[in-house]
């Protein structure tokens, strides 16, 4: 059976890790793979995701399973900690969620979802989208399309490009919006650029489906949900991808939520019951490790803050190296306009620079990101901006 298989080539953010992982000089810069990364190059576990581990460890009693849904109060605080406390979606019945084995769990599970209601359904996504939007969605054998979303020319949305787009979809078309922190290009819509995608969301009556990977690494916890927030106080319907990955440090234990938001509690029990038969289909019931952590430290109130504070510093430093490397680049690039870089948010930004310049940076300079300048800040520090500066101005006049 497997003999016909054809080999087919490794992704290159494997590679491109694999490169940097086996190039032995001192000065090298990992910029490519997405995780967090502090001013000594590691991705910590926070020390409430620790401490909150610990007393997980010392207090559980039984392995047994939590059930497809996942565990009941993760999910109740997900949905606190996604939509507010206060939001009146909370009560309204509408709202169903289920723990998901990662935000990726939660787009596959919200795909198949979508398949189960309307198999026909296309879900169009912005050019350019995370990599992994594609066979996410794709393997629901839903169909994909492409909405115009980056200005390379200023860093920014070409906003009317993508009004003008969102306007010509048919009734029940889905689009994928990235909450905040838009991966891999950083940049994001405004507060009034989501109400005017809301309004055409709600006469063109479309469906969003809004990826949150990131919340409390762009603006804050509270304004990176401003968008999620504000569709479900006027949208019938909506779903949610959520990950845990990168503002709790889990990655690898697979924590996310999928909120799906229902046109009344009884489509809501409808489509619950369609969650858990879907994801019994796929995973059977989800990890429970981080998702019980996570369910710790936000309904503690002290821990919760203790987080809160932790997951502000990695903003901080975050928002702080964009602007030192914007300053570094006007000091050693001057013929060349890196601000949009001090204006996007979260992890990534494109450099803009040619394939043959990353390549030249990664042979020359040992500096890796991936062939399309994607860079993810937090790669890098306080000592090597300067070193990257100096690095990007001579590939720049090469
Ligand atoms: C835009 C986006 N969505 C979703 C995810 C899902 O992450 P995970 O499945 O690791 O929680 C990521 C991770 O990099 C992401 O960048």
């Amino acid at each position: 059976m497997f003999e016909q298989l054809q080999l087919i080539t490794a992704d290159p953010i494997l590679s491109l890790m694999a490169a940097c992982r086996a190039d032995p000089d001192a000065r090298k810069v990992d910029l490519g793979v997405g995780v967090y990364r502090d001013d000594h190059g590691e991705t910590p576990v926070p020390a409430a995701v620790r401490a909150a581990e610990a007393a997980l460890i010392a207090q559980q009693r039984t392995k047994t399973y939590v059930g497809p849904a996942g565990n009941p109060g993760f999910n109740a605080e997900m949905e606190k900690l996604v939509f507010g406390a206060a939001h009146p979606v909370l009560a309204s019945g509408r709202l169903k969620s289920m723990q998901t084995p990662g935000g990726c769990g939660a787009l596959r599970l919200g795909a198949e979802l979508i398949r189960q209601a309307a198999p026909a359904t296309v879900v169009h996504v912005s050019t350019p989208t995370w990599a992994n939007h594609v066979p996410l969605l794709s393997g629901s054998q839903l169909q994909l399309e492409r909405y115009p979303y980056f200005d390379a020319s200023t860093g920014g949305v070409q906003f009317a490009a993508l009004l003008g787009a969102l306007e010509k979809l048919p009734p029940a078309a889905v689009v994928l919006l990235h909450a905040s922190c838009h991966n891999p290009t950083g940049a994001d819509l405004a507060p009034d650029e989501w109400r005017a995608v809301l309004e055409l969301v709600k006469r063109r009556r479309l469906l969003p489906f809004i990826d949150m990977a990131y919340q409390g690494l762009g603006e804050g916890l509270e304004a990176d949900a401003f968008a999620i927030r504000l569709f479900a106080a006027e949208l019938p319907e909506m779903l949610c991808a959520v990950s845990c990955s990168k503002n709790f440090g889990l990655y690898r234990e697979r924590t996310g939520a999928l909120h799906v938001i229902n046109s009344s509690a009884q489509a809501g029990d409808a489509a619950l019951s369609q969650l858990v038969r879907l994801a019994r289909g796929m995973w059977s019931m989800p990890p429970d490790h981080g998702a019980e952590i996570v369910r710790r430290i936000l309904s503690d109130a002290t821990q919760r803050e203790a987080w809160a504070k932790e997951l502000e510093a990695m903003r901080v430093r975050i928002t702080s190296l964009r602007h030192e490397l914007v300053r570094q680049l006007r000091a050693h690039c001057p013929q060349r306009d890196f601000s949009f870089i001090a204006r996007q948010r979260g992890m990534f930004s494109f450099l803009g620079i040619t394939t043959e310049q990353v390549r030249a940076l990664r042979v020359q300079h040992h500096i890796y990101m991936t062939d399309d300048s994607r860079i993810n800040i937090a790669g890098l520090r306080a000592e090597n901006l300067e070193y990257f500066a100096r690095a990007a101005a001579q590939v720049l006049a090469a």
